[in-house]
Protein backbone atom coordinates (compact mmCIF):
# COMPACT_ATOMS: atom_id res chain seq x y z
CA UNK A 1 0.00 0.00 0.00
CA UNK A 2 0.89 3.46 -0.41
CA UNK A 3 1.55 5.65 2.08
CA UNK A 4 -0.13 9.48 0.35
CA UNK A 5 0.69 12.84 2.07
CA UNK A 6 -2.03 14.94 1.35
CA UNK A 7 -3.67 18.18 3.27
CA UNK A 8 -7.46 17.24 3.50
CA UNK A 9 -9.92 20.44 2.91
CA UNK A 10 -13.37 19.44 4.20
CA UNK A 11 -16.07 21.83 3.18
CA UNK A 12 -19.12 21.17 6.18
CA UNK A 13 -16.83 20.11 8.90
CA UNK A 14 -19.64 20.41 11.40
CA UNK A 15 -22.38 18.33 9.39
CA UNK A 16 -23.25 14.81 9.91
CA UNK A 17 -21.34 13.15 7.03
CA UNK A 18 -17.84 14.39 8.66
CA UNK A 19 -18.72 13.44 11.73
CA UNK A 20 -20.35 9.90 10.83
CA UNK A 21 -17.79 8.60 8.12
CA UNK A 22 -15.46 10.73 6.98
CA UNK A 23 -13.54 11.39 10.50
CA UNK A 24 -13.71 7.17 11.24
CA UNK A 25 -12.33 6.82 7.60
CA UNK A 26 -9.59 9.56 7.90
CA UNK A 27 -8.73 8.00 11.29
CA UNK A 28 -8.92 4.12 10.19
CA UNK A 29 -6.49 4.88 7.35
CA UNK A 30 -3.73 6.37 9.42
CA UNK A 31 -3.78 3.76 11.84
CA UNK A 32 -3.79 1.02 9.67
CA UNK A 33 -0.49 2.64 7.85
CA UNK A 34 -2.98 3.91 4.77
CA UNK A 35 -2.01 7.26 5.35
CA UNK A 36 1.35 8.80 5.97
CA UNK A 37 2.25 10.99 9.06
CA UNK A 38 2.35 13.79 6.62
CA UNK A 39 -1.00 14.97 6.60
CA UNK A 40 -3.20 17.45 7.50
CA UNK A 41 -7.19 18.23 7.46
CA UNK A 42 -8.69 21.20 7.45
CA UNK A 43 -12.13 21.38 8.42
CA UNK A 44 -14.54 24.58 6.96
CA UNK A 45 -18.24 25.66 8.05
CA UNK A 46 -20.27 28.36 8.43
CA UNK A 47 -19.91 28.12 12.49
CA UNK A 48 -17.60 29.63 14.78
CA UNK A 49 -15.27 26.91 16.30
CA UNK A 50 -11.41 26.90 16.64
CA UNK A 51 -9.41 24.23 15.86
CA UNK A 52 -10.22 23.17 19.92
CA UNK A 53 -13.79 22.57 19.21
CA UNK A 54 -13.12 20.69 16.17
CA UNK A 55 -10.39 18.27 17.66
CA UNK A 56 -12.97 17.67 20.40
CA UNK A 57 -15.60 16.60 17.93
CA UNK A 58 -13.07 14.34 16.08
CA UNK A 59 -12.09 12.67 19.10
CA UNK A 60 -16.04 11.98 19.50
CA UNK A 61 -16.56 10.57 16.31
CA UNK A 62 -13.78 8.39 16.40
CA UNK A 63 -13.40 7.31 20.42
CA UNK A 64 -15.18 3.99 19.80
CA UNK A 65 -12.29 2.90 17.64
CA UNK A 66 -9.15 3.86 19.02
CA UNK A 67 -7.12 2.80 21.80
CA UNK A 68 -5.39 5.22 24.21
CA UNK A 69 -5.70 9.23 24.77
CA UNK A 70 -1.92 9.39 23.76
CA UNK A 71 -3.60 8.16 19.88
CA UNK A 72 -6.00 10.73 20.28
CA UNK A 73 -4.86 13.37 20.64
CA UNK A 74 -1.45 12.41 18.17
CA UNK A 75 -4.50 12.47 15.79
CA UNK A 76 -6.37 15.05 16.48
CA UNK A 77 -3.52 17.64 16.18
CA UNK A 78 -3.34 16.94 12.67
CA UNK A 79 -6.87 19.30 12.12
CA UNK A 80 -7.76 22.50 11.99
CA UNK A 81 -10.43 24.75 11.60
CA UNK A 82 -11.56 27.85 9.73
CA UNK A 83 -14.85 29.36 9.84
CA UNK A 84 -15.76 29.67 6.50
CA UNK A 85 -18.85 31.67 4.49
CA UNK A 86 -18.47 30.56 0.89
CA UNK A 87 -19.51 33.64 -0.57
CA UNK A 88 -16.75 35.83 1.21
CA UNK A 89 -13.88 36.34 -1.32
CA UNK A 90 -11.36 37.27 2.23
CA UNK A 91 -11.92 33.70 2.99
CA UNK A 92 -10.62 32.20 -0.01
CA UNK A 93 -7.24 34.09 0.89
CA UNK A 94 -7.42 32.91 4.17
CA UNK A 95 -7.85 29.40 3.48
CA UNK A 96 -4.82 29.70 0.85
CA UNK A 97 -2.85 30.98 4.02
CA UNK A 98 -3.42 28.43 6.27
CA UNK A 99 -2.99 25.56 3.48
CA UNK A 100 0.55 26.99 2.83
CA UNK A 101 1.69 26.96 6.31
CA UNK A 102 0.26 23.19 7.00
CA UNK A 103 2.51 22.23 3.79
CA UNK A 104 4.99 23.78 5.47
CA UNK A 105 4.74 22.16 8.81
CA UNK A 106 3.49 18.35 7.77
CA UNK A 107 5.38 18.40 3.82
CA UNK A 108 2.98 17.31 2.42
CA UNK A 109 4.31 17.94 -1.51
CA UNK A 110 1.35 19.83 -1.91
CA UNK A 111 -1.37 17.53 -2.33
CA UNK A 112 -4.38 19.25 -1.97
CA UNK A 113 -7.70 16.77 -1.27
CA UNK A 114 -10.77 19.29 -1.64
CA UNK A 115 -13.67 17.12 -0.23
CA UNK A 116 -17.39 19.10 -0.78
CA UNK A 117 -19.21 17.52 2.25
CA UNK A 118 -22.32 20.34 2.20
CA UNK A 119 -25.41 21.55 0.61
CA UNK A 120 -25.04 21.41 -3.31
CA UNK A 121 -26.11 25.17 -3.44
CA UNK A 122 -22.60 26.06 -3.18
CA UNK A 123 -20.38 23.52 -5.11
CA UNK A 124 -20.60 25.53 -7.88
CA UNK A 125 -19.33 28.72 -6.93
CA UNK A 126 -16.46 26.77 -4.24
CA UNK A 127 -14.91 25.33 -7.03
CA UNK A 128 -14.94 28.40 -9.40
CA UNK A 129 -13.52 30.05 -6.10
CA UNK A 130 -10.87 27.42 -5.76
CA UNK A 131 -9.07 28.30 -8.92
CA UNK A 132 -9.71 32.35 -8.90
CA UNK A 133 -8.05 32.43 -5.44
CA UNK A 134 -5.03 30.22 -6.51
CA UNK A 135 -5.90 27.08 -4.48
CA UNK A 136 -5.42 24.82 -6.66
CA UNK A 137 -1.40 26.07 -7.45
CA UNK A 138 0.44 23.80 -5.54
CA UNK A 139 3.50 21.86 -6.29
CA UNK A 140 1.11 18.32 -6.17
CA UNK A 141 -1.82 17.00 -7.23
CA UNK A 142 -5.03 19.17 -6.47
CA UNK A 143 -8.46 16.42 -6.58
CA UNK A 144 -12.11 17.38 -5.73
CA UNK A 145 -14.49 14.96 -4.00
CA UNK A 146 -18.23 16.26 -4.77
CA UNK A 147 -20.67 14.69 -2.58
CA UNK A 148 -24.25 13.66 -4.50
CA UNK A 149 -26.89 15.30 -5.50
CA UNK A 150 -24.92 16.19 -8.14
CA UNK A 151 -28.05 17.89 -9.51
CA UNK A 152 -31.79 17.10 -9.42
CA UNK A 153 -32.42 16.47 -13.23
CA UNK A 154 -29.57 16.42 -16.24
CA UNK A 155 -30.13 20.18 -17.05
CA UNK A 156 -29.30 21.70 -13.35
CA UNK A 157 -26.46 18.43 -13.80
CA UNK A 158 -25.41 19.94 -16.73
CA UNK A 159 -25.08 23.02 -15.47
CA UNK A 160 -23.13 21.95 -12.46
CA UNK A 161 -20.65 19.71 -14.21
CA UNK A 162 -20.07 22.70 -16.36
CA UNK A 163 -19.02 25.34 -13.35
CA UNK A 164 -16.62 22.71 -11.75
CA UNK A 165 -15.09 21.87 -15.30
CA UNK A 166 -14.54 25.65 -15.66
CA UNK A 167 -12.06 24.95 -12.51
CA UNK A 168 -11.18 21.31 -12.56
CA UNK A 169 -10.91 18.92 -15.03
CA UNK A 170 -12.41 15.87 -15.87
CA UNK A 171 -9.66 13.42 -13.91
CA UNK A 172 -9.79 15.82 -11.28
CA UNK A 173 -12.87 15.42 -10.27
CA UNK A 174 -14.24 12.48 -8.11
CA UNK A 175 -17.94 11.96 -7.72
CA UNK A 176 -18.61 9.95 -4.95
CA UNK A 177 -21.27 7.54 -5.06
CA UNK A 178 -20.29 5.28 -1.36
CA UNK A 179 -22.40 1.94 -2.80
CA UNK A 180 -19.30 1.85 -5.04
CA UNK A 181 -17.09 1.42 -2.15
CA UNK A 182 -19.17 -1.26 0.04
CA UNK A 183 -17.37 -4.54 -0.41
CA UNK A 184 -19.76 -6.78 -1.95
CA UNK A 185 -20.70 -4.18 -4.64
CA UNK A 186 -17.36 -3.88 -5.92
CA UNK A 187 -17.28 -7.86 -5.78
CA UNK A 188 -19.93 -7.79 -8.53
CA UNK A 189 -17.29 -7.87 -10.88
CA UNK A 190 -15.08 -10.05 -9.07
CA UNK A 191 -18.03 -13.02 -8.76
CA UNK A 192 -19.39 -12.69 -12.62
CA UNK A 193 -15.80 -12.49 -14.61
CA UNK A 194 -13.57 -14.71 -11.98
CA UNK A 195 -16.07 -17.83 -12.40
CA UNK A 196 -17.03 -19.59 -15.67
CA UNK A 197 -20.23 -21.08 -14.01
CA UNK A 198 -21.49 -18.03 -13.70
CA UNK A 199 -20.24 -16.03 -16.41
CA UNK A 200 -21.05 -18.33 -19.22
CA UNK A 201 -24.46 -18.47 -18.00
CA UNK A 202 -24.60 -14.67 -17.90
CA UNK A 203 -27.41 -13.73 -20.43
CA UNK A 204 -30.44 -13.69 -22.15
CA UNK A 205 -30.30 -17.46 -22.81
CA UNK A 206 -30.17 -18.71 -19.04
CA UNK A 207 -31.15 -16.03 -16.82
CA UNK A 208 -34.71 -14.94 -16.81
CA UNK A 209 -34.95 -12.01 -14.33
CA UNK A 210 -32.58 -10.16 -11.68
CA UNK A 211 -33.68 -8.55 -8.87
CA UNK A 212 -32.45 -5.44 -6.93
CA UNK A 213 -33.59 -4.38 -3.47
CA UNK A 214 -31.83 -1.65 -1.44
CA UNK A 215 -34.69 -1.63 1.61
CA UNK A 216 -34.03 0.88 4.36
CA UNK A 217 -35.82 0.27 8.05
CA UNK A 218 -35.23 4.37 8.71
CA UNK A 219 -37.53 6.99 7.81
CA UNK A 220 -36.44 10.12 6.95
CA UNK A 221 -34.76 10.96 9.89
CA UNK A 222 -33.45 14.79 10.21
CA UNK A 223 -32.82 15.20 6.49
CA UNK A 224 -36.54 16.29 5.90
CA UNK A 225 -35.56 19.67 4.49
CA UNK A 226 -32.88 17.61 2.03
CA UNK A 227 -35.68 14.18 1.33
CA UNK A 228 -38.47 15.98 0.68
CA UNK A 229 -36.74 17.68 -2.58
CA UNK A 230 -35.49 14.77 -3.67
CA UNK A 231 -37.33 11.35 -3.48
CA UNK A 232 -35.95 7.85 -3.57
CA UNK A 233 -36.01 8.67 -7.34
CA UNK A 234 -33.45 11.15 -7.17
CA UNK A 235 -32.09 10.05 -3.91
CA UNK A 236 -31.31 6.13 -4.97
CA UNK A 237 -32.31 5.12 -7.71
CA UNK A 238 -30.33 7.66 -9.97
CA UNK A 239 -26.94 7.08 -8.43
CA UNK A 240 -27.06 3.26 -5.77
CA UNK A 241 -28.89 1.17 -8.25
CA UNK A 242 -28.25 2.53 -11.51
CA UNK A 243 -24.54 1.91 -10.18
CA UNK A 244 -25.46 -1.31 -9.46
CA UNK A 245 -27.58 -2.42 -12.43
CA UNK A 246 -24.59 -1.10 -14.60
CA UNK A 247 -21.70 -3.50 -12.47
CA UNK A 248 -24.42 -6.34 -12.84
CA UNK A 249 -25.04 -6.27 -16.86
CA UNK A 250 -21.49 -4.55 -17.91
CA UNK A 251 -19.32 -6.51 -20.73
CA UNK A 252 -16.29 -7.77 -19.85
CA UNK A 253 -13.38 -4.87 -18.95
CA UNK A 254 -10.49 -5.94 -21.59
CA UNK A 255 -8.58 -4.35 -18.68
CA UNK A 256 -9.18 -3.45 -14.98
CA UNK A 257 -8.44 -0.12 -15.81
CA UNK A 258 -10.58 2.97 -14.72
CA UNK A 259 -11.18 3.77 -18.27
CA UNK A 260 -12.25 0.60 -19.36
CA UNK A 261 -14.63 -0.25 -16.37
CA UNK A 262 -16.12 2.95 -16.77
CA UNK A 263 -16.45 2.62 -20.38
CA UNK A 264 -18.16 -0.76 -20.06
CA UNK A 265 -20.72 0.68 -17.52
CA UNK A 266 -21.36 3.43 -19.23
CA UNK A 267 -22.47 1.31 -22.11
CA UNK A 268 -24.88 -0.18 -20.31
CA UNK A 269 -26.33 2.82 -19.23
CA UNK A 270 -26.63 3.55 -22.67
CA UNK A 271 -28.27 0.63 -23.34
CA UNK A 272 -30.91 1.21 -20.41
CA UNK A 273 -34.38 1.21 -22.81
CA UNK A 274 -36.30 4.98 -22.15
CA UNK A 275 -39.28 4.72 -20.58
CA UNK A 276 -41.94 6.71 -22.48
CA UNK A 277 -44.08 9.14 -20.84
CA UNK A 278 -46.87 6.60 -21.52
CA UNK A 279 -45.44 3.52 -19.89
CA UNK A 280 -44.19 5.36 -16.53
CA UNK A 281 -47.08 4.00 -14.84
CA UNK A 282 -47.30 0.51 -16.44
CA UNK A 283 -43.18 0.45 -15.27
CA UNK A 284 -42.90 2.53 -12.63
CA UNK A 285 -44.29 2.00 -9.03
CA UNK A 286 -43.69 5.60 -6.46
CA UNK A 287 -44.61 5.00 -2.57
CA UNK A 288 -45.00 7.13 -0.03
CA UNK A 289 -45.09 4.98 3.83
CA UNK A 290 -47.36 5.25 6.12
CA UNK A 291 -47.79 4.90 10.01
CA UNK A 292 -46.75 1.35 10.93
CA UNK A 293 -44.66 -0.59 12.96
CA UNK A 294 -41.15 -1.84 12.86
CA UNK A 295 -39.51 -4.07 15.56
CA UNK A 296 -42.77 -4.15 17.65
CA UNK A 297 -42.16 -0.28 17.79
CA UNK A 298 -44.64 2.24 16.31
CA UNK A 299 -43.28 4.71 13.64
CA UNK A 300 -45.52 7.70 12.42
CA UNK A 301 -46.52 8.74 8.69
CA UNK A 302 -43.74 10.49 6.15
CA UNK A 303 -46.59 13.30 6.24
CA UNK A 304 -46.57 12.94 9.98
CA UNK A 305 -42.55 13.40 10.41
CA UNK A 306 -42.04 17.24 10.43
CA UNK A 307 -44.43 20.15 9.94
CA UNK A 308 -43.19 21.00 6.89
CA UNK A 309 -44.18 17.60 5.30
CA UNK A 310 -48.08 17.08 5.74
CA UNK A 311 -48.95 17.73 2.51
CA UNK A 312 -45.37 16.43 1.10
CA UNK A 313 -45.94 14.77 -2.14
CA UNK A 314 -42.29 13.02 -2.20
CA UNK A 315 -41.97 9.46 -3.34
CA UNK A 316 -40.37 7.56 0.06
CA UNK A 317 -40.38 4.20 -2.00
CA UNK A 318 -39.60 3.55 -6.19
CA UNK A 319 -39.77 0.39 -7.79
CA UNK A 320 -39.42 -0.41 -11.63
CA UNK A 321 -38.78 -2.92 -14.37
CA UNK A 322 -35.66 -1.46 -16.42
CA UNK A 323 -35.19 -3.70 -19.69
CA UNK A 324 -31.57 -3.50 -21.50
CA UNK A 325 -31.10 -3.15 -25.39
CA UNK A 326 -28.27 -5.25 -26.02
CA UNK A 327 -27.42 -8.33 -27.75
CA UNK A 328 -26.39 -9.86 -23.88
CA UNK A 329 -29.71 -8.84 -21.94
CA UNK A 330 -32.68 -8.20 -24.66
CA UNK A 331 -35.57 -9.73 -22.48
CA UNK A 332 -34.29 -9.86 -19.58
CA UNK A 333 -35.90 -7.35 -16.93
CA UNK A 334 -34.40 -5.93 -14.34
CA UNK A 335 -36.29 -5.67 -11.26
CA UNK A 336 -35.20 -2.96 -8.59
CA UNK A 337 -37.23 -1.36 -5.31
CA UNK A 338 -35.56 0.77 -3.12
CA UNK A 339 -37.39 2.35 0.20
CA UNK A 340 -37.76 4.13 3.53
CA UNK A 341 -39.38 2.40 6.59
CA UNK A 342 -39.25 -1.30 4.97
CA UNK A 343 -39.43 -4.09 6.85
CA UNK A 344 -35.92 -4.68 6.98
CA UNK A 345 -32.63 -3.12 6.15
CA UNK A 346 -31.00 -4.99 3.04
CA UNK A 347 -29.41 -4.50 -0.04
CA UNK A 348 -29.08 -7.48 -1.99
CA UNK A 349 -29.67 -9.11 -5.78
CA UNK A 350 -30.92 -11.90 -6.69
CA UNK A 351 -30.11 -13.04 -10.27
CA UNK A 352 -33.04 -15.45 -11.26
CA UNK A 353 -31.71 -18.84 -13.66
CA UNK A 354 -34.05 -19.93 -16.27
CA UNK A 355 -36.39 -23.01 -15.66
CA UNK A 356 -34.86 -26.26 -16.98
CA UNK A 357 -37.72 -26.97 -20.11
CA UNK A 358 -38.87 -29.78 -18.24
CA UNK A 359 -38.24 -31.54 -14.35
CA UNK A 360 -39.26 -34.59 -13.70
CA UNK A 361 -38.06 -34.34 -9.75
CA UNK A 362 -41.29 -31.21 -8.91
CA UNK A 363 -43.72 -32.65 -6.77
CA UNK A 364 -46.15 -30.67 -9.09
CA UNK A 365 -45.97 -28.90 -12.74
CA UNK A 366 -46.73 -25.84 -10.60
CA UNK A 367 -44.01 -26.00 -8.75
CA UNK A 368 -40.17 -24.04 -9.59
CA UNK A 369 -37.49 -23.74 -7.45
CA UNK A 370 -35.36 -22.16 -10.07
CA UNK A 371 -31.71 -21.44 -9.46
CA UNK A 372 -31.01 -18.63 -7.76
CA UNK A 373 -27.76 -16.56 -6.85
CA UNK A 374 -28.04 -14.19 -4.25
CA UNK A 375 -25.26 -11.37 -3.91
CA UNK A 376 -25.61 -9.98 -0.39
CA UNK A 377 -24.31 -6.19 0.36
CA UNK A 378 -25.92 -5.92 3.73
CA UNK A 379 -26.34 -6.61 6.42
CA UNK A 380 -24.61 -10.10 5.11
CA UNK A 381 -21.75 -9.71 2.93
CA UNK A 382 -21.61 -13.00 0.98
CA UNK A 383 -23.33 -14.88 -1.62
CA UNK A 384 -25.96 -17.85 -1.80
CA UNK A 385 -26.39 -20.27 -4.37
CA UNK A 386 -29.65 -21.85 -4.18
CA UNK A 387 -29.52 -25.05 -6.25
CA UNK A 388 -31.98 -28.32 -6.11
CA UNK A 389 -31.14 -31.38 -4.79
CA UNK A 390 -32.96 -34.42 -2.79
CA UNK A 391 -32.72 -34.14 0.90
CA UNK A 392 -34.32 -37.67 2.13
CA UNK A 393 -31.98 -39.14 -0.36
CA UNK A 394 -35.23 -40.51 -1.75
CA UNK A 395 -33.36 -39.77 -4.93
CA UNK A 396 -36.66 -38.13 -6.18
CA UNK A 397 -37.93 -35.19 -4.64
CA UNK A 398 -36.43 -32.04 -5.68
CA UNK A 399 -35.70 -29.13 -3.05
CA UNK A 400 -33.84 -26.26 -3.00
CA UNK A 401 -30.60 -26.07 -0.88
CA UNK A 402 -28.19 -23.17 -0.12
CA UNK A 403 -24.83 -22.88 -0.71
CA UNK A 404 -24.04 -19.92 1.17
CA UNK A 405 -20.70 -17.36 2.00
CA UNK A 406 -20.84 -15.02 4.53
CA UNK A 407 -17.68 -13.20 4.47
CA UNK A 408 -19.05 -11.73 8.26
CA UNK A 409 -18.33 -14.74 9.67
CA UNK A 410 -14.89 -15.49 8.50
CA UNK A 411 -12.58 -14.47 11.38
CA UNK A 412 -10.20 -11.91 10.94
CA UNK A 413 -11.81 -10.12 7.51
CA UNK A 414 -12.16 -6.35 8.91
CA UNK A 415 -14.05 -5.04 5.90
CA UNK A 416 -13.25 -1.56 5.24
CA UNK A 417 -15.96 0.71 5.17
CA UNK A 418 -16.88 2.52 2.28
CA UNK A 419 -15.54 6.00 2.83
CA UNK A 420 -12.44 4.67 3.96
CA UNK A 421 -12.09 2.83 0.62
CA UNK A 422 -13.20 5.76 -1.42
CA UNK A 423 -10.85 8.23 0.53
CA UNK A 424 -8.33 6.06 -0.32
CA UNK A 425 -8.69 5.33 -3.71
CA UNK A 426 -8.73 9.39 -4.36
CA UNK A 427 -5.33 9.76 -2.84
CA UNK A 428 -3.80 7.19 -4.70
CA UNK A 429 -5.58 8.86 -7.60
CA UNK A 430 -7.71 5.72 -8.39
CA UNK A 431 -10.98 7.35 -9.91
CA UNK A 432 -12.27 3.39 -10.90
CA UNK A 433 -14.95 3.52 -7.78
CA UNK A 434 -15.85 7.08 -8.67
CA UNK A 435 -18.97 7.95 -11.33
CA UNK A 436 -17.83 9.75 -14.18
CA UNK A 437 -19.62 12.53 -15.49
CA UNK A 438 -21.18 10.16 -18.57
CA UNK A 439 -22.71 8.00 -16.11
CA UNK A 440 -23.98 10.51 -14.06
CA UNK A 441 -25.85 12.06 -17.67
CA UNK A 442 -27.30 8.80 -18.72
CA UNK A 443 -27.79 8.12 -15.02
CA UNK A 444 -30.63 11.17 -15.29
CA UNK A 445 -31.68 10.72 -18.60
CA UNK A 446 -33.04 7.85 -17.71
CA UNK A 447 -34.69 8.87 -14.62
CA UNK A 448 -36.23 12.59 -15.66
CA UNK A 449 -39.15 11.36 -18.06
CA UNK A 450 -40.31 9.18 -14.73
CA UNK A 451 -40.00 12.39 -12.22
CA UNK A 452 -41.68 14.56 -15.03
CA UNK A 453 -44.39 12.27 -15.85
CA UNK A 454 -45.26 11.87 -12.35
CA UNK A 455 -44.66 15.77 -11.41
CA UNK A 456 -47.88 16.14 -13.39
CA UNK A 457 -50.38 13.84 -11.13
CA UNK A 458 -51.00 13.91 -7.67
CA UNK A 459 -50.05 10.56 -6.14
CA UNK A 460 -52.62 9.05 -3.54
CA UNK A 461 -50.33 9.23 -0.47
CA UNK A 462 -49.33 7.26 1.45
CA UNK A 463 -49.44 3.67 0.01
CA UNK A 464 -47.52 1.77 2.01
CA UNK A 465 -47.46 0.86 5.51
CA UNK A 466 -44.71 1.26 7.66
CA UNK A 467 -43.13 -1.52 8.01
CA UNK A 468 -44.06 -3.27 5.04
CA UNK A 469 -41.81 -3.91 1.67
CA UNK A 470 -43.75 -1.39 -0.16
CA UNK A 471 -47.04 -0.78 -2.25
CA UNK A 472 -48.97 -3.45 -3.11
CA UNK A 473 -47.99 -2.22 -7.09
CA UNK A 474 -44.49 -2.62 -6.74
CA UNK A 475 -45.43 -6.79 -6.53
CA UNK A 476 -47.99 -6.84 -9.69
CA UNK A 477 -45.02 -5.24 -11.59
CA UNK A 478 -43.53 -8.92 -11.56
CA UNK A 479 -46.57 -10.84 -11.76
CA UNK A 480 -47.49 -8.98 -14.63
CA UNK A 481 -44.60 -10.96 -15.97
CA UNK A 482 -45.06 -14.34 -14.14
CA UNK A 483 -42.13 -13.57 -11.56
CA UNK A 484 -42.55 -12.68 -7.52
CA UNK A 485 -40.43 -11.16 -5.45
CA UNK A 486 -37.83 -13.24 -4.17
CA UNK A 487 -37.30 -13.25 0.01
CA UNK A 488 -34.09 -11.16 0.21
C1 LIG B 1 -27.64 7.78 0.82
C2 LIG B 1 -29.03 8.35 0.81
O1 LIG B 1 -26.99 8.07 -0.37
O2 LIG B 1 -27.70 6.40 1.00
C3 LIG B 1 -29.76 7.99 2.08
O3 LIG B 1 -28.99 9.76 0.67
C4 LIG B 1 -29.71 6.50 2.32
O4 LIG B 1 -31.11 8.43 2.03
C5 LIG B 1 -28.29 5.99 2.21
O5 LIG B 1 -30.21 6.25 3.60
C6 LIG B 1 -28.25 4.48 2.29
O6 LIG B 1 -26.91 4.08 2.39
P1 LIG B 1 -26.51 2.71 3.04
O7 LIG B 1 -25.04 2.62 2.88
O8 LIG B 1 -26.95 2.75 4.47
O9 LIG B 1 -27.27 1.66 2.29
Amino acid sequence: TQQPKVVFVIFGATGDLAKRKLFPSIYNLYKKGNLSENFAVVGLARRPWTDETLRENVETSIRKATATEEELSDFTSHFYYQSFDVTDDATYDGLNKLIIDLEGKYETDGNRLFYLAMAPNFFGLIAKKLKEYGLKESAGWTRLIIEKPFGTNLATAKELNNEIREAFDEDQIYRIDHYLGKEMVQNIEVIRFANGIFEHLWNNQFISNIQITASEVLGVEDRARYYDQSGAARDMLQNHILQMVALLLMEPPIKLTTKEIRSEKIKVLRALRKINPDEVYKYFVRGQYDAGEINNQAVPSYREEHEDLAFSNTETFVAGRLLVDNYRWAGVPIYVRTGKRMAEKTISIVVQFRDLPMNLYYKSHKQRYPNLLRINIQPDAGVTLSINASKEGTGSLAEPIELTYNQNDVPGINTPEAYEKLLYDCTIGDATNFTHWDEVALSWEFVDPILETWAEKQPSFPNYKSGSMGPRAADELLEKDGFHWWDV
